[in-house]
């Protein structure tokens, strides 16, 4: 930019050195309508950057033209203030979906004119999750337009025939242009609207290519200004990168009001739908699918389906109860320790934080005197689930120690804790509920922080074992 700008006015001579560059046009002005922006976080830079100072990814920098202001404010709105006290909820702003799986993420059902995210990686079962969605509510009777700039009318009717989708209430649109949907919603005013995906929607106001951080950003707050003025539900579905986040996620988490990633195996046959953002229930909620020829099934008790293929009296496997939202959930915790070949010792953790590992080895070096120094150290949640609850650790702690020891844990145990850098066990929240999860599976011992030991009764037919350190943990899982 020429900071001797407004000498041109007076002396039409400019001394700055953009003169000098942009001479043959017989321009003083540096000023390009050009921004760089950052594919990963959104960041803006007039020049184009290696590494983006914000997120610190590299190379993410992709030349886009700037948004034209336009105004685009045509429908009328109440500006008024409303006293708080005057404003009635009744049971009707919220839609159950009849999937409660789904229903629990969400936060008890769809809430009117709300923007919902789902993300997950291609083939994962988005448009699945959505269309099986579209078939309940459509059933209730409320209105859903499925809009689609990926398929075409053909594909989703043969989609919704495998689904068996019959509702009336269900109509399609093959559309990618924003100002059209804009256009269709407010002319049909639907309930639901479903736009699949956000990567293929354009806006004949931003001028980049559709999927570019631009176009999905200036999507996205037009759509939030179509459901919050006209009362519609809309449900955007979003790709997710190679590195695991939809393109320009950070935009899109903060203006949306739900965040939903839809995550599995794409081995396993079961799917995790996790509330990452909720502006209207708690997130963390997790709902558990399973992908079967005839589309999602709902896993009522993703316990059993996490311990299924459990080895029996196999040292390094322990199981453990994590807490999914308001769910307790049963999962294994496997370790494989094994002498190392090389100089440096390899760990490696599938499903869980890396470092905390390397942490809990070093407790156990430390407190309890297993020389790991020397060992290959490998951890595995079985299930491919990712979980990062801190009682987790006295599972890590405990199938680690089982395979350095090669002595396996009995099959009837259940560990939870979380473990302090002095190899304290401390307490963990909801513990009652992990008991009683682990009682409903069979589990006869149960070995947990004896601070949580005071506000839980007696509960037939489990041993509770409470602990303080991990020594204290090792010398009962063993015996
Ligand atoms: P889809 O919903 O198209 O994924 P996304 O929209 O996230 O890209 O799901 C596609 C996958 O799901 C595909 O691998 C096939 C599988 N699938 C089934 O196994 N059963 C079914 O009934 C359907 C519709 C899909
Ligand atoms: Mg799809």
């Amino acid at each position: 930019m020429c900071f001797y700008i407004n000498h041109l006015k007076t002396r039409k001579v400019c001394l700055c050195t953009h003169f000098q560059v942009e001479k043959e046009r017989g321009l003083c002005m540096a000023k390009s309508k050009n921004v760089h922006v950052c594919q990963e976080c959104g960041y803006e830079s007039p020049k184009w950057m290696g590494q983006c100072p914000a997120c610190r990814k590299w190379n993410s920098f992709v030349e886009e033209l700037q948004v034209k202001t336009k105004n685009t404010a045509s429908i009328s709105e109440k500006t008024a203030p409303m006293k708080i006290n005057n404003i009635k909820i009744t049971e009707e702003d919220k839609i159950k979906t009849g999937i409660e799986e789904l229903d629990r993420v969400l936060g008890g059902g769809i809430v009117l004119g709300s923007l919902t995210l789902v993300g997950g990686d291609p083939g994962i079962g988005k448009s699945t999750l959505v269309l099986q969605m579209c078939e309940t509510i459509g059933q209730k009777g409320y209105e859903v337009i499925y809009i689609s700039g990926e398929e075409s009318a053909i594909q989703l009717k043969m989609r919704a025939d495998r689904l068996n989708v019959t509702t009336e209430n269900l109509s399609i649109l093959i559309e990618t242009s924003l100002e059209n949907i804009e256009a269709v919603v407010k002319n049909k005013s639907p309930n639901v609207v479903i736009i699949d995906s956000i990567q293929t929607i354009f806006s004949e106001q931003v001028s980049s290519a559709p999927g570019s951080v631009s176009q999905v950003r200036e999507a996205t707050s037009i759509l939030m200004r179509i459901a919050k003025r006209l009362g519609v539900s809309i449900f955007i579905v979003g790709h997710v990168t190679k590195e695991g986040a939809i393109a320009g996620p950070r935009v899109l988490e903060h203006m949306v009001d739900t965040v939903l990633y839809f995550e599995g195996d794409r081995h396993a046959t079961y799917r995790i739908l996790r509330g990452v953002k909720n502006r209207y229930g708690s997130t963390n909620e997790i709902g558990v699918f399973e992908m079967k020829d005839k589309g999602l099934v709902q896993v009522k008790n993703p316990s059993e389906l996490m311990l299924t293929g459990r080895p029996q009296k196999a040292a390094g496997s322990v199981v453990t109860c994590s807490i999914e939202g308001t769910r307790p959930m049963l999962i294994e915790v496997q370790a494989l320790v094994c002498q190392t070949s090389f100089g440096m010792p390899r760990r490696t953790a599938t499903g869980t934080d890396y470092n905390r590992v390397v942490l809990l080895m070093a407790v156990l070096e430390k407190k309890v005197g297993m020389e790991l120094a020397t060992y290959d150290s490998y951890v595995n949640i079985a299930g491919g689930i990712k979980i990062n609850e801190p009682s987790l650790d006295l599972g890590i702690i405990c199938a680690i120690a089982s395979s350095f020891k090669n002595i396996p844990i009995n099959f009837k145990t259940v560990v939870f804790g979380e473990v302090g850098l002095t190899g304290e066990i401390r307490a963990v929240s909801m513990a009652e509920q992990r008991l009683l999860e682990a009682v409903k599976m069979g589990f006869e011992i149960c070995i947990m922080p004896k601070a949580n030991m005071k506000g839980i009764k007696k509960i037939e037919g489990i041993k509770i074992i409470g602990v303080e350190t991990v020594s204290e943990a090792l010398s009962n899982v063993f015996y």
